[in-house]
Order: C-alpha cells, then sequence, then structure tokens
C-alpha cells in the first residue's frame, strides 16, 4: 500500500524542529510499524539522505524502548500494543500518518522521534529495587504467597518503563510507572522492609526530574501497553502518606494526589 507519513525531524535539542512529508510505497501490510520505518530508512540512505532516528531494541513488546506517539496518540491505535506490535494491516492505502516523539519536559529530545528516558533510571536508582537478602529461588518459592497478592505484584511488574504514560499525560505526569515499580514490590513479603524508604526515595527523585502532577486524568491506563492499571497509583498514594507521617517528609507529587 501507498502511505503518506508526518515526520518529526530535529537534529537536536537546539535546533528547532518541523514536521517532514514522506511518501512511501509498497508497504507490505504484513510488516510491523518500525518495519515500515525500516523501509523508508533505507530508501532515505539509498539518495544519501539522513535517515530518521527513532528507539527501538526487541520488537517484541518487552523492552520498552519503541516510543512514537502516532496520530496524536502515544504507541498508537492499537489499544495494549505498543509501537514495535503495531502492525500495518491496521492501515488502509492512501493513509496519512503523523508520528511525533514522546513529549515532556523530564523527556528532553536527543534527535528526531528519540528522547531521553534517563529519568526513569534514576527513579529506579533512588528505591526500586530489594536491597535486603531474599536468599535463592528455593527460598522465595518456600514463602507463601496468596493467589490475590501475586496477581497484582506481577500485573505491577509487567510495566516495561516505556514512558508511554508520561506522554499521554497532560501534565506529563509519571506516577503510573512509579506506582507499578512500587507496586510490584508492595505485594510481596520481600518488598516490605524497604517499602517506606522505596516509595519515599521514588516519588522524592519523580518530583525532582520535573514530571507534573497526577490530576486523574487516566490518559495513562488509556495509552499503556501493559494495561497497568490506575489502580496502583492510589495503593502508592497511601503507601507515601503513611511513609511521610512516619518520616517527616514534606507533601510531595504523591501526597498531593
Ligand atoms: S505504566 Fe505502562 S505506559 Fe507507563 S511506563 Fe509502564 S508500561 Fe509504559
Ligand atoms: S522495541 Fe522493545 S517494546 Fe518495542
Amino acid at each position: 500500500m501507498k502511505l503518506k507519513l508526518r515526520i518529526w525531524r530535529q537534529k537536536n535539542a537546539q535546533s528547532p524542529g518541523a514536521l517532514v512529508e514522506y511518501p512511501l510505497d509498497d508497504v507490505s501490510p504484513d510488516s510491523s510499524f518500525l518495519e515500515m520505518l525500516d523501509l523508508l530508512n533505507e530508501q532515505l540512505l539509498a539518495r544519501g539522505d539522513e535517515p530518521i532516528a527513532f528507539d527501538h531494541d526487541c520488537r517484541e513488546g518487552i523492552c520498552g524502548m519503541c516510543s512514537l506517539v502516532i496520530d496524536g496518540v502515544a504507541h498508537g491505535p492499537q489499544r495494549a500494543t505498543t509501537t514495535c506490535q503495531l502492525h500495518m494491516r491496521h492501515y488502509k492505502d492512501g493513509d496519512t500518518i503523523t508520528i511525533e516523539p514522546f513529549r515532556a519536559r523530564a523527556f528532553p529530545l536527543l534527535k528526531d522521534l528519540v528522547v531521553d528516558r534517563g529519568a526513569f533510571d534514576r527513579i529506579m536508582s533512588a528505591g526500586g529495587f530489594v536491597s535486603v537478602n531474599t536468599g535463592g529461588a528455593q527460598d522465595a518459592n518456600a514463602i507463601l504467597i496468596g493467589k490475590g497478592e501475586a496477581d497484582l505484584a506481577m500485573d505491577a511488574a509487567a510495566c516495561i518503563g516505556c514512558g508511554a504514560c508520561v506522554a499521554a499525560c497532560p501534565n506529563a505526569a509519571a506516577m503510573l510507572f512509579v506506582s507499578a515499580k512500587v507496586g510490584q514490590f508492595a505485594h510481596l513479603p520481600q518488598g516490605q522492609p524497604e517499602r517506606q524508604r522505596r516509595v519515599l526515595g521514588m516519588v522524592r527523585q519523580m518530583d525532582q526530574e520535573g514530571f507534573g502532577n497526577c490530576r486523574n486524568y487516566y490518559e495513562c491506563e488509556a495509552v499503556c501497553p501493559k494495561q497497568i492499571s490506575v489502580r496502583f497509583i492510589a495503593e502508592m498514594n497511601r503507601d507515601w502518606r503513611r511513609a511521610a507521617a512516619c518520616h517527616h517528609e514534606a507533601a510531595g507529587s504523591a501526597g498531593a494526589g
């Protein structure tokens, strides 16, 4: 099929950016969205033009690297689908598709469609781990965990850290991501010893990175490719308030939600 692509081109953070139009023929409906961009890049390279920079790694919906806003929606039109798992069969011959980067102050643009999501790594470093000795795999299996709690921990752990929740939020809040990373441990016994330190540290770092406050728009949940529920935001707010009261922490984003 034939497509008209409108793609955000920007040399670097300092240069002005603009949408540039590219016609693209012979797109297979069986190709993925990123394979379609590969096809365009091959053509750009063949005529000596600069290829379009975009992020990707696994192309299997598990790494969280792909990060495009497609026709105004983070990860595009298919619910619960990462950009790399979106296929061109969902488009029609003659369609125009607009492709932009994730836009948020805390995700500075590097080039074209690539943004720096290092803020998420720094939030994880501020507490998104278990540092107490939890033993080996057999020790973990020896601790019985109720099915409901185990399911909730697994649901939260499905977050791939893509940042679509931030890109979709009118306030560029990172609450869905942070709450999933807090929630995956809050529902497990191994997460209890550091529970308060974790939520305080991660929320503090989130605020320092310049993400906005949650105002319950629920746009995050709507675009999340892993269908992380906003219930984890409510849980994190409760956890944060309890921890802040114990540690006399000043009110931050979580406390305001
Ligand atoms: S909560 Fe969903 S949208 Fe946000 S980073 Fe995790 S997987 Fe991506
Ligand atoms: S490239 Fe890994 S989730 Fe899309």
